[in-house]
């Protein structure tokens, strides 16, 4: 089980972030795994549900499909960006841990 951050912890900039894209977080060593599309910021624990492995690259990057789903580079299991859901791949029935965020003068801290 990856930490949680406390509230108010600082988790990037939302000009680090690619749009859209994702990017860990440098957190606890990428901790939280950073989804942006536009102005709109979500926060997930940086652990696949299938194998509890890293969702993000070793670089830190996380794959994105079409800017609307989240890819596991390890397996492929994707996953929809409004509640985690798995869609495809071998973490069906199972859902991303939701880190919530809130962005705030151009910073993405935990909420
Ligand atoms: S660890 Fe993510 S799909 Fe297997």
């Amino acid at each position: 089980m990856r930490p949680k951050p406390p509230s108010g912890t600082l988790l990037a900039r939302l000009e680090d972030l690619p749009d859209p894209g994702a990017r860990a977080s440098a957190w606890e060593g990428g901790a939280v795994l950073l989804v942006r599309r536009g102005e709109s910021v979500t926060g997930w624990s940086n652990m696949c549900p299938h194998a509890g492995l890293p969702l993000a690259l070793p670089d830190g990057r996380g794959l994105l499909h079409k800017g609307e789903a989240l890819v596991c580079p390890v397996h492929g299991a994707s996953f929809e960006l409004d509640e985690g859901r798995c869609t495809g791949g071998p973490a069906a029935g199972d859902r991303l841990t939701a880190i919530a965020v809130i962005v705030e003068n151009g910073e993405i801290r935990a909420a």
